[in-house]
């Protein structure tokens, strides 16, 4: 029987301290302290960001190990969200990381936080953990593919997707299609030009004198309004490419004009405003994906980032599912926004393929797929 692995995931790139434990692929425990210093500011203000990250990281590590019910000798690496994210919040998590890999004398495992969001569907809960030692010990020899994905090829393609696949990640930073080819091998068909789906929606709650984060709010008032009571701008962008700035606009101008005839247009609409405004995102990230799905041929298509909590997203899943034949695969919530169990899960396909950092890896805050 194959030795088990410990990983240590921890992430810090935007205003969420969180850090996971896995055994193998099997999740331990995946422990966030989320920063509700920000509320009062509208957006993350990454200065205090970082200081948050700085008070966090310890007892959320402690609590992380302490869940998983493993003495922190036990690990058998450490893995760190190296980039993309805010330049202050990702130095506490790479310096943590380094700082504890180097006192317990294990490896470092620098992880492409996109590759998380997008590898989260691979995360598998406590009562897979029977199957996944079986898994581990039926690892074919390697011939030209990794041990990891010679490993991700076994796994069960009604739970997990198979690859290729396509995925739309959609977050607070990004709106992207990407072609999953691998764990290790993802390429970007189309991502926005200016704002993220979920900055938009942010935005546009910020300026209705809602709270922050917006996507939260935005749904659940969504599910009350009528997502065709107000028409807003769609972008003209050729290929599978995003633009979300322009409906940002548009609704902030109608809203102004509005509120003109009505002062309390907002608190009279609010529900009908949210509901439309979800709609056109939905429809506007719905149109190129459809696009993609036809020209690929890749018909299994998944969901990832913060924005995949989205109600009205996950319907226009289904029915897309329904009407086109896709076999669809949507994350749990728990995995949707930033958290340390889709960073652990990429450090353990790493640690299989023994692809290590070194101590003095820099932090990136701008990186793609590599
Ligand atoms: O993935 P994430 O936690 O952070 C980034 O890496 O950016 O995504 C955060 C984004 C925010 O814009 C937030 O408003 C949005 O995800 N979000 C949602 C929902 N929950 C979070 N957007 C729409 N509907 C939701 N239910």
């Amino acid at each position: 029987m194959t030795k088990d692995t410990y990983i240590l995931g921890i992430e810090s790139s935007c205003d969420d301290t969180s850090a996971a434990v896995l055994c193998n692929d099997v999740l331990l425990s995946n422990v966030t302290a989320s920063q509700a210093v920000h509320e009062a500011y509208g957006g993350v203000v990454p200065e205090l960001a970082s200081r948050a990250h700085q008070q966090n990281v310890v007892p959320v590590v402690d609590q992380a190990l302490k869940q998983a019910g493993i003495e922190k000798e036990q690990l058998s690496a450490i893995a760190f969200t190296r980039g993309p994210g805010l330049m202050g919040s990702l130095l506490v998590g790479v310096n943590f990381a380094k700082g504890m890999a180097r006192s317990l004398g294990i490896p470092l495992i620098d992880v492409n936080h996109l590759q998380g969001h997008v590898m989260a569907h691979f995360i598998r809960s406590a009562e897979c953990k029977a199957e996944s030692v079986e898994l581990a010990t039926a690892i074919p020899s390697t011939d030209g593919t990794t041990a990891a994905n010679s490993k991700l090829n076994t796994l069960n393609s009604s739970t997990v997707p198979p690859f290729p696949f396509l995925c739309l990640l959609v977050s607070g930073g990004n709106s992207q299609i990407v072609k999953v080819k691998a764990y290790n091998d993802m390429e970007v068909l189309g991502q926005t030009i200016d704002d993220a789906a979920g900055e938009a929606i942010d935005k546009c709650s910020k300026v209705m004198g809602m709270g922050y984060p917006g996507g939260p709010i935005i749904d659940r008032l969504a599910r009350q309004g009528n997502p065709k009571a107000f028409q807003f701008a769609e972008p003209q962008i050729p290929g599978y490419d995003y633009s979300f700035s322009g409906l940002k606009t548009s609704f902030l101008y109608n809203l102004r004009k509005w509120i003109e005839d009505d002062p309390q247009f907002i608190e009279h609409h609010k529900e009908d405003l949210a509901a439309s405004l979800e709609w056109t995102i939905v429809d506007i990230l719905m149109k190129k994906l459809r696009k993609a799905v036809k020209d690929t041929g890749i018909k299994h298509v998944a969901v990832a980032g913060g924005v995949s909590a989205n109600n009205g997203l996950r319907n226009a899943f289904h029915d897309h599912a329904r009407r086109y034949g896709w076999t669809i695969y949507i994350p749990k919530f728990s995995y949707t926004t930033d958290n340390a169990a889709m960073i652990g899960v990429v450090g353990y396909y790493k640690y299989l393929d023994g692809q290590f950092c070194s101590i003095d890896a820099p932090a990136f805050s701008k990186v793609t797929f590599s």
